[in-house]
């Protein structure tokens, strides 16, 4: 059979063929090679140079290889964070004529390191939950899309640490497979792969002494279900919401941000009989909601400040027609943040009179008026909006605000 090359994109084969397809992978030449770390594996995996690309070439039979090209494929399409495959190499053989395996080519992840790197330094056990968490949310995206993935472990996985988000990529997509959607035996047999997998690798990493003393891999391993289920149950609930819906919505938001977890996007579909709202969620990095308002506004808050406000603009951007993130025809989301400052955010500061803001900066101010828009919204059970928020804000809140101030004034 003569060499052939499955890709995906028409580009890739001619720089592709430049690589020595009649060696074994084992014995490239490191000409060929990108010395980058990489995860344990049966396979035989190598990084090498394809045109300006780097890529990871795994040699396995034809029919697995095959299996999880087309899963990689799949996995693209439904917008899960996975590696990109880019060709399957069939048909090579050596010098001698001698049959050689097959082999999977996938995009390198730029910035993505295997777990035993990130271990190489002690990580403080807050980042480890962070980057548990980011494998809960992958396991749960996967799951919501009807992805079994069968072997789920740390080493099947790829960390990114990405302007202060956590975000973990699936790299083996082997043993997986797709189904229009899991029953409960499916996800939760995946989920106790996961967990003594983790466990597993986790207690390898103690013995080579790799791991802060206070962690014990088996809780670790435990923690990581527990994640996952209030991480599944906060995501599925019951998600058509009726008129007075943006409450609804924020309840929804502060119970993700309470888990730890944070909403990278957020659609709202409208039907007859209310509003569908689906969530993507995503694990960040202390300091990232800081840095991501500034970055789309121009304003400098705390952190939690900034958490609030960028709630309040996910919600807001969510409800504009222009908005279609992933879409590049879609508006830009730092468009359409200026609008939100423009026609949201300014106005509604202004509207609070300037004698009674004392100390407070105009981000402060609008992270007060959403807090007090909650609070009357949980009282009432259904949002009262942002104007009569305002209204009551200023009647009541303020003046007891400067009461304290008044003695050194008088
Ligand atoms: N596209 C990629 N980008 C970055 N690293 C990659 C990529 N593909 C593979 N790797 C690295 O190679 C390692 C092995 O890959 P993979 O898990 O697919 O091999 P495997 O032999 O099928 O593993 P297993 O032993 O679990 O069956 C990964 O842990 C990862 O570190
Ligand atoms: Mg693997």
């Amino acid at each position: 059979m003569a060499l052939q090359i499955n890709a995906t994109n028409p580009e890739h084969p001619a720089l592709l063929l430049e690589l020595p397809w009649h060696l074994p992978l084992e014995e490239w030449p490191d000409k060929y090679l990108v010395p980058l770390p990489r995860g344990i594996s049966r396979h035989v995996v190598r990084y090498a140079r394809a045109g300006d690309e780097v890529v990871a070439v795994k040699e396995l039979a034809q029919r697995p290889a095959l299996r999880e090209y087309e899963l990689l494929r799949d996995l693209d399409r439904l917008g899960i964070p996975a590696v990109d495959p880019l060709a399957v190499v069939t048909g090579r053989t050596d010098p001698e004529g001698e049959p050689l395996e097959c082999v999977l080519i996938t995009r390198h992840l730029g910035g993505s390191m295997p777990y035993r790197s990130m271990f190489e330094t002690t990580m403080r056990p807050a980042t480890m939950h962070r980057l548990m968490d980011a494998l809960a949310v992958l396991l749960v995206r996967l799951h919501l899309a009807g992805f079994a993935w069968g072997d789920c472990s740390l080493s099947n996985t790829l960390f990114r640490r990405d302007a202060g988000a956590f975000a973990a990529y699936l790299v083996d997509a082997e043993t997986g497979d797709l189904h229009p959607e899991l029953t409960r035996g499916q996800r939760e047999y995946d989920l106790d792969l996961a967990r003594v997998n983790i466990s597993g690798e986790l207690l390898d990493l103690e013995a080579s002494g790799a791991l802060h003393p206070s962690v014990d891999p088996i809780d670790f391993g435990t923690e990581i279900c527990a994640r996952y289920q209030e991480l599944w149950k906060e995501l599925t609930r019951t998600s058509v919401y009726p008129a007075g819906k943006h409450h609804y919505i924020e309840r929804r938001i502060r119970r993700l941000n309470e888990l730890g977890f944070d909403v990278a996007e957020m659609q709202i579909e409208h039907a007859s009989n209310g509003d569908s709202v689906t969530f993507v969620p995503k694990v960040v990095d202390a300091g990232h909601h800081q840095r991501q308002l500034l970055r789309l506004t121009g304003l400098d808050t705390e952190e939690n400040q900034a958490r609030r406000l960028l709630n309040d603009l996910e919600s807001w951007m969510a409800t504009q027609e222009d908005y279609a993130p992933g879409d590049p025809l879609g508006a830009r989301p730092e468009v359409l943040a200026h609008r939100w400052v423009r026609e949201v955010f300014r106005p509604t500061v202004r509207s609070v009179p300037p004698e009674l803001r004392g100390q407070m900066d105009p981000a402060q101010i609008y992270h007060e008026l959403l807090e007090h828009r909650w609070y009357l919204s949980e009282r009432a059970q259904h949002d009262i909006g942002l104007e009569t928020a305002v209204v009551d804000y200023i009647r009541r809140v303020l003046p007891k605000r400067r009461e304290p101030l008044r003695p050194t004034e008088e």
